[in-house]
């Protein structure tokens, strides 16, 4: 990828990362104003995006969360990003705002008109990940439901973007949306149409009862590395979230570049970005010790809390000296936290916790002065292929020690974009110059009557 890098920063609504720290402020997530000052902050950086994770899961061991993760924060708890996102963007105009709604949980009419509201509020700046979903366990538990097997959820996802697809794109035409008060005429019956969608999981005949906003579908992004997941990443998704070491991160874009070519998608469309950890200070010796106390503030109980979560898996009652005995084909939680750790290098669990307490599901940090992390950053991007990166939490819960430090150092280096015109996300994201869903996606053959045309032109 030559530049510019994309960039945008991970964030759940809830209480993440190295809590425990008196400088980290995640645990002020239920407070409005933390995610005010954030977004501002992310915004005059110039930032491309603020993305917020999110589920309904947490970890479950055997009968319930263990005790370990309720005292010790490990993805729980956490509130509801769709609810936050509105009132950041009223205090932004240039930020993405991206956020995960799963296939699992939520049925396509819902996510298309939540997406279609949001794309309205935020002025075309909205973008949904899609996710099959962490903490499956934990969430058919909740909702009361027998767990879906792992590739099923993947072509359940599958049908529900095909008909969320239709949603956005086929039921308004432009100029359906007339409001003419002299003609009495609010929209044109015309221009304005039930879709009908008969697919292997989800039926449906209606219309979408939000008008299209500026992007009409959502900037589309997918997270899940299995091997279905990158195949729906290929088939849909225009930017990936990726979190692995450099080999396996290059392999995993080769294959979804590979994958979207065979789907008649051009490799190049779909953003690849590295989930990244940037531990960064005025001098290396500095970064490290920061490094230090964060991976101090979390334990191996935490450690396996946090894998339960990701797998579904209980490391905790496995034998510490062996690798993982499990067939990942038969894993029904997540795979990814799973395929990483196995294979001929295979390490063993207490290596696999080890890591976990260290870097979770992330591959190792970029560390050390601004200009160290940039080279290392740059080195990453040159041998994987990917597009930029999703910037991690520093140890305060928020991005200072990036936006200020990091950001500086990619300008200066012309990585990043200083255009900071109002865009759309998709047109931001993509450099394509359109709102829309380029002509070759899926999406873009349930339109009619679409002119290519920017809401800001
Ligand atoms: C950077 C990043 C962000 C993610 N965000 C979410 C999220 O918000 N919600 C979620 O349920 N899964 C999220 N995931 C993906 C889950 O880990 C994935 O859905 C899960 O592991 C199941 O998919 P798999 O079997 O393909 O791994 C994210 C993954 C990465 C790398």
């Amino acid at each position: 990828m030559t530049a510019p890098w994309k960039i945008g920063m991970f964030q759940c609504a809830g209480l993440m990362g190295a809590w425990k720290l008196p400088e980290n402020t995640a645990t002020d997530f239920l407070d409005l104003g933390h995610w005010l000052t954030m977004a501002r902050r992310c915004e005059e950086a110039g930032v491309d995006f603020l993305f917020f994770a999110d589920d309904y899961g947490y970890p479950v061991v055997g009968e319930g969360i263990p005790a370990t993760a309720l005292r010790g924060g490990v993805q729980f708890p956490k509130a509801d990003p769709t609810m936050i996102l509105p009132a950041l963007a009223a205090v932004t105009e240039r930020l993405g705002l991206v956020t995960t709604l799963s296939t699992t949980v939520e049925k396509p009419p819902m996510v298309a008109r939540k997406m279609a509201t949001l794309d309205h509020m935020t002025n075309g700046r909205i973008g949904w990940n899609i996710v099959t979903g962490a903490g499956q366990n934990a969430s058919a538990r909740l909702f009361g439901l027998p767990m879906t097997e792992h590739d099923k959820r993947y072509e359940i996802a599958a049908d529900h973007v095909d008909l969320s697809l239709k949603l956005w794109e086929g039921c308004w035409d432009e100029g359906g949306l007339v409001v003419d008060r002299e003609a009495g005429v609010y929209a044109d019956p015309d221009r304005v149409r039930e879709i009908s969608h008969d697919g292997p999981h989800f039926s449906s005949r209606g219309i979408l009862t939000v008008p299209p906003g500026p992007q009409r579908t959502p900037m589309l992004f997918q997270a899940g590395a299995s091997a279905p997941g990158r195949d729906l990443a290929a088939r849909y998704a225009e930017a990936v979230f990726l979190a692995a070491e450099v080999p396996a991160l290059a392999a995993q874009i080769a294959d979804i570049r590979r994958r979207a070519e065979e789907y008649g998608r051009d490799p190049r469309s779909i953003r690849c970005l590295i989930a990244g950890t940037f531990v960064v200070a005025g001098t290396d010796a500095e970064a490290r010790a920061l490094r230090d106390r964060s991976t101090g503030t979390r334990s191996l109980d935490d450690a396996a809390a946090s894998y339960a979560f990701f797998t579904g898996l209980d490391l905790s009652a496995m034998d510490p000296d062996k690798p993982l005995d499990v067939d990942a084909a038969l894993t029904q939680t997540g795979r990814t936290n799973v395929e990483r750790f196995l294979g001929p290098d295979a390490p063993t669990v207490r290596e696999i916790l080890e890591e976990f307490q260290r870097n979770s599901v992330m591959g190792a940090p970029f560390i050390g002065d601004a200009s160290q992390v940039v080279d290392q950053a740059q080195a990453a991007i040159e041998a994987t292929d990917a597009d930029g990166f999703l910037v991690q939490p520093d140890h305060t819960g928020t991005f200072d020690s990036f936006l200020d430090l990091v950001m500086p150092e990619l300008r200066a280096r012309d990585l990043v974009e200083t255009d900071r015109h109002p865009m759309t996300l998709r047109e931001r994201l993509s450099g394509s110059g359109s709102p829309y869903l380029a002509p070759e996606h899926p999406g873009a053959a349930y339109r009619r009557d679409l002119s290519e045309r920017s809401v800001f032109a």
